[in-house]
């Protein structure tokens, strides 16, 4: 993998600048700064992390709790810094924490032409639980509901085969 020490810390509005450059090249509607500032400053049931190199954002990600649910918002790589296993730390450090803080459950929805998220989501022992049809309004394209059933069972099972130091 990469030299330089990937580092997960909350999202601040410092970063969002850095934040909406990685949001307008990933997503065909993006969310606005504006959305971002609302999600991390006045939203309770919303947390939000970035991935650092040092002060660069490479990434970010972000939950609402609902319940005992964690529902996955949003996650970017920037394309640079793709498949150098950004989004899987990001992804794992929001199981680790969403587990603290008391859900044991988590979904999302992917496009469901978006098989690389798909294969991610899947390797953290999403499955397909349901679609929504012409769910995104932009060009009408289907959205599929994954849900993941027992965060503190993968974990564990992540843990027995990688040893227990996430290195967070
Ligand atoms: C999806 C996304 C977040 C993945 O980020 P990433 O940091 O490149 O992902 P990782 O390097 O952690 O990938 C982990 C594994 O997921 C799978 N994966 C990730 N991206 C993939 C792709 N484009 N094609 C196929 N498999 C992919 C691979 O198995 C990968 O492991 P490998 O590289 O060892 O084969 C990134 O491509 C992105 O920002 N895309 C645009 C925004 C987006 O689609 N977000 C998801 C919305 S639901």
């Amino acid at each position: 993998m990469m030299g330089e020490r990937i580092q997960i810390r909350s999202m601040e509005p410092g970063h969002l600048p850095q934040v909406m450059a990685i949001e307008k090249v990933s997503f065909s509607a993006p969310w606005s700064e504006a959305t971002y500032y609302r999600e991390i400053s006045e939203n309770i049931y919303a947390y939000y992390v970035v991935a650092l190199v040092g002060e660069k954002v490479v990434g970010y990600a972000g939950r609402w709790l609902i319940l005992d649910e964690s529902h996955i918002t949003n996650i970017a790589v920037a394309p640079l810094w793709r498949r150098r296993g950004v989004a899987r730390q990001l992804l794992e450090y929001l199981l680790h924490a969403s587990l603290s803080q008391g859900a044991n459950r988590m979904t999302l929805e992917v496009r469901s032409s978006n098989l690389g998220a798909q294969s991610l989501y899947t390797q953290f022992d999403f499955t397909v639980a349901g679609r929504r049809r012409g769910y995104y309004t932009d060009n009408n394209e289907d959205a599929l509901i994954m849900w993941q059933n027992d965060i503190a069972a993968f974990l564990a099972k992540k843990e027995a085969e990688h040893g227990a130091d996430t290195g967070y």
